[in-house]
């Protein structure tokens, strides 16, 4: 029989991966399924829908309800078609009058000991209990409603984004296996026996109090309104839907955003997402309600100083401004003297309008993005190596992984769904090796298996990968054959030679990187050993004054163990920000066009210049440090950002507020009043990604649509504006759609050749290179040959040198500095949202014998001294650190963190070395100077625009 295949219906147990077929007979008619699939799986697939209630199709049968009671020939009793695997030449029948009675007799023993408030339930219209009462005909409760019962059982409401009303549970389990089994965290429990059994969370606790990280996941299983978006029981069931992507992180979770009109009721994390595959975190299913939020700007505003009240104005006049003061700075200080910022929160579409915008209208390469921040080291290290500044895997690549080696990045925290994955997989038995400095989450994983920390000091990566590389090459580890076919033997011979040289040995690093050499050794060995070993790097990789050198160091011992072209390996880089890959994709970097062709080469510069109409620049523009210092120094005089806020995210806080206050004229286009715009001249008002059509590119390459749900607050989508601002400058661009946008990009960037809206439409997601070699994508790369000369990848020297921060008698601590969990980034979006409920501040974690050397208790003001600033923060003591390192988060503006981070930056890209500070800390009674200075101007700023507020409306 032919089965049709829809990714969003609910098949009530997981597919089984077996290639082995068997056939059976579904109430008569054939059907033929792979080995290990269950009987109510052959069914649904079949379109024949066997009632249940405890089962779903992202968790293993659990066989409690026993409502999908089936009748198989042969066979005694009515087993649960759910823990029942089909078998070849099995019958079953579905549906008779006896197992009509027994599930009617189930539902009915439900039914006494649920409220019957259905009609003003919050789950009325979407409630499998409700539906399954329907599907069995029940029509009377024979036992009565008076007898023990639950229905007072109290409200759990400590959660802001949902309810557990324990009145309504009927003990499914669904909760606590999604906990399990999809989320990883195991907040929940069944605790009691029989008629007392309840649904626990942490140890008996409130939700809010308890491990539960508010995924969503339970709330998804649950089968009733036990488990309840406080949205849905606040403005009721949704009526249309719209599937997007989340615009958080690299993860790139699609999600259907349900919708009452062109209100947003909850966001729903889609099954059919090939990145997500229907989980989501905190983030993308509760954190959207900043785009409603009161802060927004809604209104473009100018203003001649930034000592002066914002003016409201329409967005000709606003525009117009811009462009006559870009206009008049070029024609009295050149046209080098101006640029702009692209943001990888934005869309790529509008990405790659920006740089358009700067390249041909402001006619400079001075264009660079938030990457520049934290992935630039993986575009360079990568394309040294394997030839592309890519990934190379998808996220699923994982589940066929033996060995996860994860250096840097803190994925339970940074790319939750992604984390829950890996924390899947560590419980089947995959081993671990975590190379960071704190004791991340990942290895308190529950039912992890064999796990390596090698608790590694700051600032030394490349002794560390030098370290194991060295292992590998000296014990005879190596991929002989990979090496062999798949490397240029030249550059493998002198690494070799180099790796193989004692001083890189483990014994030899142990004093730079603090970790024993046995267990350097131990990690090399299971890493080169396992069949299928992966490696998943982050920020703690690239943002160091050696970030590129690592990121080679990582490329080397993937090619040198032949960890790289199929499934289960490669080298991964976890990107932090939703579209920082797509950023890099689009051009946004001054050396690169888009498609990653150089500035220089006059093949593909000239193949830009035929279809924008204009002559480019043929060198290399300013990176962002570069505009900062230049800015200083009266060169650069104009700056156009767009979604990225660079008084925040960028270090060193007091150099870059220098460097805008230095600007003639700083445009800054976002959503809300951010610390940039303090420093602006021109604010134009952003659109949210609920206010949008494009594409995100995430961090396996991944390009997913992003659907506008509602209209943009200020009337424009933010590619409109660029457009606006382009033909304004002189330099005509039209587009009616951002598709028309993506056509073009498409036609000039080979690896997206293949790309276009209607193609996105139809496969769901593409990962690129898409294009006539690889028409449907490339999930894997590299599985035959690199982009590189001959095809061969190439082993990179990768000499380890100290970064020059280091500590010493006045700075003795090294502070690196990390994410969280609830709070994204700069927190500008989080930050207003319910999810200040877990982090509304930026607290220090330092190690209690650190913390006792100076009299520190937890709780404490202790203020934090660099070489670049001061700033003070609230003490935690905390076993996660080790001693000597000290660490925080940067969400909350006010705390300052980056005023204590220094210029030092990564040799090859610039990338700031914010992972290593040398900093004193003791304790204090008061905020630093910045901190007063920061709150005072942040009032006047605000008083500004709350004067521009009133000003139009006694206008109108
Ligand atoms: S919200 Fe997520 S973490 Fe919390 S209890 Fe539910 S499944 Fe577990
Ligand atoms: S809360 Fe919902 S999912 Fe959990 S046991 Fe109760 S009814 Fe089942
Ligand atoms: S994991 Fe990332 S992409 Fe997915 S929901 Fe969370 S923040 Fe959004
Ligand atoms: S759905 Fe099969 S036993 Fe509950």
């Amino acid at each position: 029989m032919l089965q049709y295949f829809d990714p969003r219906k609910d098949y009530g147990t997981p597919a089984s991966l077996s290639e082995k077929l068997v056939t059976l007979e579904i109430d008569g008619v054939e059907t033929c399924v792979p080995e290990g699939t269950s009987v109510m799986r052959a069914a649904a697939l079949m379109d024949i829908n066997i009632p249940k209630l405890c089962a779903t199709d992202n968790l293993e049968a659990y066989g409690s309800c026993r409502l999908c009671a089936v009748q198989i020939e042969g066979r005694r009793g009515t087993p649960a078609s759910c823990t029942t695997p089909a078998e070849q030449g099995m019958k079953v029948w579905t549906q008779n009058e006896k197992l009509a009675k027994l599930r009617r007799n189930i539902m009915e023993l439900y039914i006494s000991d649920h409220p019957l408030d259905c009609l003003t339930c919050p789950a009325n219209g979407d409630c499998e209990l409700q539906d399954m009462a329907g599907a069995v005909g029940l029509r009377e409760v024979r036992y009565g409603f008076d007898g023990e019962n639950h229905l007072d059982a109290p409200k759990d409401t400590s959660n802001p984004y949902f309810t557990f009303d324990a009145s309504k549970c009927i003990v499914c389990s669904r909760c606590v296996r999604a906990c399990e089994e999809v989320q990883g965290t195991f907040a929940l429990t069944i605790d009691g026996r029989g008629f007392d059994s309840k649904v626990a969370a942490g140890q008996n606790e409130s939700f809010l109090d308890s491990e539960c990280v508010s995924c969503g996941a339970c709330v998804q299983a649950c089968p009733t309104a036990t488990l309840s978006e406080n949205s849905i029981i606040e403005l009721g069931q949704p009526e249309h839907s719209v599937v997007t992507t989340c615009a958080y992180c690299g993860v790139g979770c699609s999600f259907r955003a349900e919708m009452k009109g062109d209100q947003l009721v909850r966001m729903v994390p889609d099954k059919g997402g090939d990145a997500n595959h229907g989980h989501s975190c905190v983030k993308g299913r509760f954190a959207f309600g900043y785009a409603t939020h009161n802060d927004r700007i809604k209104t473009p505003m100018i203003r001649d100083s930034i000592d002066q009240p914002w003016k409201e104005v329409g967005w000709e006049e606003a525009i117009s401004f811009a462009a006559n003061r870009l206009k008049s700075i070029q024609s009295e200080h050149g046209r080098e003297s101006i640029g702009g910022i692209t943001s990888s929160r934005c869309t790529n579409e509008e990405t790659y309008l920006v740089q358009k915008l700067i390249r041909a209208a402001f006619g400079n390469n001075n264009t660079d993005t938030c990457a520049r921040v934290c992935h630039s080291p993986t575009g360079y290290g990568l394309k040294q190596t394997l030839g592309e500044s890519a990934g190379t895997q998808t996220f699923d690549s994982i589940m066929k992984s033996d060995c996860v080696l994860v250096i840097g990045a803190n994925p339970t925290d940074a790319h939750p769904v992604f984390g829950s994955m890996m924390r899947r997989r560590l419980r089947e038995g995959a081993s671990l090796i975590v190379a960071d400095p704190r004791e991340i989450d990942l290895l308190k994983t529950p039912h992890l298996g064999n796990a390596l920390h090698l608790p590694l000091r700051p600032g030394s990566n490349v002794a560390m990968v030098n370290a194991l590389a060295h292992v590998v090459i000296t014990e005879g580890l190596e991929d002989t054959d990979f090496i062999a076919k798949r490397c240029e033997t030249d550059a493998y011979n002198k690494w070799r030679a180099f790796i193989s040289e004692k001083r890189n040995s483990p014994e030899e690093v142990e004093e730079i990187t603090g970790v024993s050499a046995k267990a350097v050794r131990e990690a090399a060995r299971n890493f080169a050993k396992a069949p299928n070993a992966a490696i998943y790097y982050g920020l703690g990789v690239t943002e160091h004054s050696q970030g590129s050198t690592m990121v080679m160091g990582i490329a080397n011992l993937a090619l040198a163990t032949g960890n790289i072209g199929r499934d289960g390996v490669g080298v991964n880089p976890l990107r932090g920000q939703n579209n920082v890959q797509g950023s890099c994709d689009m051009g946004s970097f001054p050396h690169e066009l888009p498609g990653y062709q150089h500035v220089s080469d006059p093949i593909a510069r000239g193949r830009f210049e035929a279809a924008w109409g204009v002559s480019l620049d043929d060198e290399p523009g300013l990176r962002i440090p570069n505009m900062f210092d230049a800015a200083i120094a009266g060169q650069f005089r104009a700056l156009y950002v767009q979604g990225e806020d660079i008084a925040q995210s960028d270090p060193n806080t007091q150099h870059v507020e220098a460097a805008l206050k230095a600007l003639d004229c700083l445009i800054v286009q976002d959503i809300f009043l951010n610390e940039t715009a303090k420093f602006a001249h021109v604010l134009l008002p952003g659109s949210s990604f609920l206010e949008k059509n494009g594409t995100f590119t995430n961090a396996e390459r991944r390009i997913n649509r992003v659907r506008k749900v509602m209209p943009a607050v200020a009337g424009k989508e933010d590619w409109e504006v660029t457009v606006d601002l382009a033909n304004a400058l002189g330099y005509p661009m039209s587009y009616n759609h951002p598709s028309e946008i993506m056509d073009e990009i498409a036609s000039l960037a080979p690896s997206f050749a293949g790309v276009s809206y209607e193609k996105l439409d139809k496969h769901g997601s593409l990962q690129w290179p898409c294009n006539d070699q690889f028409p449907d994508g490339s999930p894997i790369m590299h599985m035959e040959s690199f982009p590189m000369p001959e095809g061969k990848g190439h082993f990179a020297i990768t000499e380890f040198v100290p970064t020059t921060e280091r500590a010493n008698r006045k700075f003795p601590l090294l502070l690196t500095t990390g994410r969280i969990l609830s709070q994204y980034n700069v927190g500008a979006q989080t930050r207003r949202t319910d999810n200040q409920a877990w982090h509304d501040e930026d607290i220090l974690e330092l190690h209690p014998h650190d913390a006792e050397e100076r009299g520190i208790s937890d709780g404490d003001w202790l203020g934090i001294t660099s070489r670049a600033g001061h700033t003070v923060l609230r003490a935690r003591i905390s076993v996660r650190m080790q001693p000597g390192v000290v660490y925080t988060t940067f969400h909350h503006p006010g705390s300052g963190a980056n005023v204590i981070t220094t210029n030092n930056s990564d040799w090859a890209t610039n990338c700031p070395e914010y992972k290593v500070t040398a900093v004193q800390v003791e304790k204090v009674s008061q905020p630093s100077e910045w901190q007063k200075d920061f709150v005072a101007n942040h009032q006047r700023q605000h008083k500004f625009l709350a004067e521009a507020t009133v000003a139009a409306a006694s206008e109108e």
